[in-house]
């Protein structure tokens, strides 16, 4: 009989626990369980988790095509009147420290139409429309920029476009083209989609009926509509008016192509130049559920001619597409591997006029993921995760070889990308004229702000001349200012750490990276012992990166007094595709090793936490991680509770209901039948070790998750509810795989907080 085996297991690990199992089985099947008095530590001098949801939250900033003024979005959530506030910040590049703030009642994308005119998209009752406003140049020159009625003339609606979805806009100015996205039934028509919504909306019934994948993807079921790219002219008159004809133009047409690609593509899944559209694409040939290959096709904005293929031969998924200024190249992020997400990035460029394509990363053991020209075309910029930082590096383009090949020969400075940033999280990569850089970054202490280098032109001479051998030229070559301070006002004296890396050995020898925040209060010298939570990421192929989250902020752990253990063990991005690569059909192994070794080193290093006060947190793979501890007491890591959010529990019929079947195929070795993934199910499910679960369990699931569908959670908690173990589920009927509403963000703290205090908090000391 297993009942009594796990009240041993239960009393050995959770001696915190007072209620007698059979009391406390009782009342945890009526659902509402003994109320626990829990509230945050809040105050003026805490970052609170009201506090984060609340924090405005600014977006990658946009230059104008004149480099002076960049556009933020920006969006701030406040409990008093539950809005989600949107507006943008116009910065002026020039003088730092300026900036207009448009409220934008409706929200919407915005982009530039001229240097000082901005578009702004609302979603209206059957249309988009276009609105502009005219930012006076003269407001960033005069005492009181945040004067708004100084500093922008609205000019009304400029245009509608006959879908509500239309989105990812991009504006030439020089030629009048708009592009955009819009989700279209096949015939690829924008002036036939309301008809056919209509149609459908009208069928007499509610089904849903398919004959292939993807049958729902996200947090999305799966209609006949996909998103294609459209383009119209519009231009400024004589007389100051916009103006624009309904000749719409559909160069994707005819084609079953889908770009941005779903879930997460937008403006980066595409370019334009004077004359073409550079667009990725899934390969339509093949299952989407179980392929990643993506194809780069390039085609007329209007639409005379049909698109033509780029890519040839085997490869994964393409990302990035971008033409060089002149128009006369396109380089992308090419992945190796049909079927396997998290395969290295490299640079590929295709010279239009050759017709010659090859690669120029190919030693490069980092993975890039964006980029851009230099206005000259002599350089190529792109963001790229190195050890848990997000850099901005740039490389010299090389001369176009004779034929296409993978692995051409250069000189070393054009096959090593050099570091122009070291610390943070740069996104939103921007060359501008002038030899300036604008990004974005954000770090443990800080969301998004504005960032400018303007001496771009020093940095190509200085790389040029060092030739390959570049680290002790750049560093006081590049100068980087920083224009924003968003966030400023309300984390002053908040104390955030800014998180301090560790390094051990981990599975193999190999040196492994990890985070440690300090928790608020915590003073050099003095007695106290604090809680300590283990945080494990998602992915697995990802990183705790020195970057700002919404979800999963370590500050916030910290601030509510837990010193915070973050780990990057085996599977981890950015230090290299070998220790990427090393957790396929090894989920329960390396990585465990990594952060058990992690563990014991923090404990070590840190000899004010509590190691009778230990938790730990994860979603996706963080929440497998969770249920492999659970059923692993052997490691010893000694947690009082557990948190799962989003995670896998049986690992193989997840590999049957999980939407990208190419994942769960290529991590454990095969589809979920095969002979091989049915070896690597029996070791590594989480579901086979239940017998040994013993901790206290949180599992908190959102019910649109089609990623990891709600039953994982729920067949867990069914598991701990049997096995009598103090356990709740809390399930968010409208989130996905991450918890996005503001007010379950906070609920969502509530009882991650509430829960892991019962455990480990200042009362269970006693
Ligand atoms: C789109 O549909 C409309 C209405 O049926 C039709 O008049 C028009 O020719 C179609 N346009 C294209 C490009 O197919």
């Amino acid at each position: 009989m297993r009942f009594p085996l796990a009240f041993l297991g239960f009393l050995t690990q959770a001696p915190l626990q007072q209620q007698p199992l059979l009391q406390q089985s009782k009342t945890q099947s009526a659902m509402a369980q003994q109320p626990t008095p829990f509230a945050f530590k809040e105050g003026s001098d805490v970052f609170a988790p009201k506090n984060l949801v609340e924090l405005g939250r600014p977006g990658a900033a946009v230059a104008n095509g004149a480099g002076d003024l960049a556009l933020v979005p920006f969006s701030k959530f406040s409990f008093t009147d539950k809005q989600n506030k949107k507006s943008i910040y116009v910065i002026s590049l020039d003088s730092a420290g300026k900036a207009i703030h448009i409220p934008l009642e409706k929200g919407g994308e915005s982009f530039w139409l001229s240097q000082t005119t901005i578009a702004h998209v609302v979603e209206g009752d059957h249309a988009s429309e276009i609105y502009a406003f005219d930012v006076h140049l003269s407001a960033f020159n005069g005492n009181n920029p945040n004067d708004e009625t100084e500093a922008f003339t609205p000019r009304g609606l400029i245009r509608t476009i006959p879908s509500k979805t239309a989105s990812n806009f991009r504006y030439n100015e020089k030629t009048g083209n708009l592009v955009f996205s819009a989700h279209v039934y096949p015939d690829g028509n924008l002036s036939t989609v309301a008809e056919q919504d209509k149609e459908w909306e009208e069928r007499g019934n509610s089904a849903f009926v398919y004959d292939e994948t993807y049958e729902r993807h996200w947090d999305t079921w799966a209609s006949k509509k996909g998103s294609q790219l459209f383009s119209v002219q519009l231009t400024k008159g004589q007389d100051g008016q916009w103006k624009s004809d309904d000749d719409f133009k559909s160069p994707l047409q005819g084609t079953k192509h889908n770009t941005p690609v779903e879930p997460f593509g937008g403006t980066d899944d595409f370019d334009v130049s004077d004359t073409h559209i550079v667009y990725t694409t899934k390969d339509v040939n093949l299952p989407l559920a179980w392929h990643t290959k993506q194809d780069v096709f390039i085609v007329p904005i209007g639409a005379t001619s049909g698109p033509v293929e780029l890519t040839s031969g085997e490869h994964g998924a393409i990302h990035s597409p971008v033409f060089n200024t002149a128009g006369t190249k396109v380089a992308w992020l090419q992945l190796d591997k049909d079927g396997y997400e998290s395969d290295r990035a490299k640079i590929v460029i295709y010279d239009l006029q050759k017709k010659v394509s090859f690669t120029i990363t190919q030693a490069w053991d980092r993975s890039p993921d964006s980029l851009a020209f230099s206005k000259d075309d002599t350089f190529l910029y792109l963001t790229a995760g190195d050890e848990a930082k997000i850099k901005v590096f740039a490389l010299p383009v090389p001369p176009t070889p004779s034929e296409s090949t993978a692995h051409p020969k250069f000189d070393a400075k054009y096959t090593t990308p050099i570091a122009l940033t070291h610390s943070k999280a740069a996104s939103g990569l921007q060359v501008l004229p002038g030899h300036k850089l604008l990004f974005s970054q954000s770090s443990f202490t800080s969301p998004n702000d504005a960032f400018v280098i303007r001496n771009t032109k020093a940095i190509q001479e200085a790389i040029l001349a060092a030739g390959g051998d570049k680290d002790k030229v750049l560093a006081d070559v590049v100068k980087v200012d920083k224009l924003t301070g968003f966030a400023d006002a309300d984390l002053k004296g908040k104390e955030l750490s800014e998180g301090e890396e560790f390094w051990f050995k981990g599975a193999l020898e190999k040196d492994v990276q990890g985070w440690a925040l300090k928790p608020k209060g915590w003073k050099a010298g003095e007695k106290k012992k604090w809680p300590a939570i283990l945080l494990i990421h998602g992915g697995p192929q990802g990183a705790w990166e020195d970057q700002w989250s919404t979800r999963w902020n370590p500050n916030v752990f910290a601030q509510q007094g837990y010193f915070v253990v973050m780990i990057n063990p085996t599977g981890s991005t950015t230090f290299g595709q070998d220790f990427t690569d090393a957790i396929a059909k090894d989920w329960g192994g390396k990585p465990f090793v990594d952060m058990l070794n992690g563990w014991k080193h923090a404990l070590k290093a840190h000899p004010e936490i509590d190691a009778d006060r230990t938790v730990a947190a994860g979603a996706s793979w963080g929440g497998y991680a969770i249920n492999w501890i659970q059923g692993h007491p052997e490691y010893g890591f000694g947690f009082k509770a557990l948190v799962c959010h989003d995670g896998v529990f049986d690992a193989s019929y997840n590999g049957y209901s999980t939407d990208e079947l190419f994942f769960f195929n290529h991590e454990w070795g095969g589809r979920p039948w095969d002979p091989q993934s049915q070896e690597t199910l029996k070791k590594f499910s989480p579901s086979n070790f239940v017998s040994k679960w013993s901790t206290p369990q949180l599992l908190i699931h959102g019910s649109k998750d089609y990623r990891l569908p709600e039953t994982e959670s729920i067949g867990a908690f069914h598991a701990l509810q049997q096995l009598g173990i103090p356990s709740r589920l809390v399930v968010f009927p409208d989130e996905n795989h991450w918890v996005l509403n503001h007010g379950n963000s906070l609920k969502w703290h509530y009882e991650v907080f509430r829960f892991i205090n019962q455990f480990v908090g200042e009362k269970s000391q006693k």
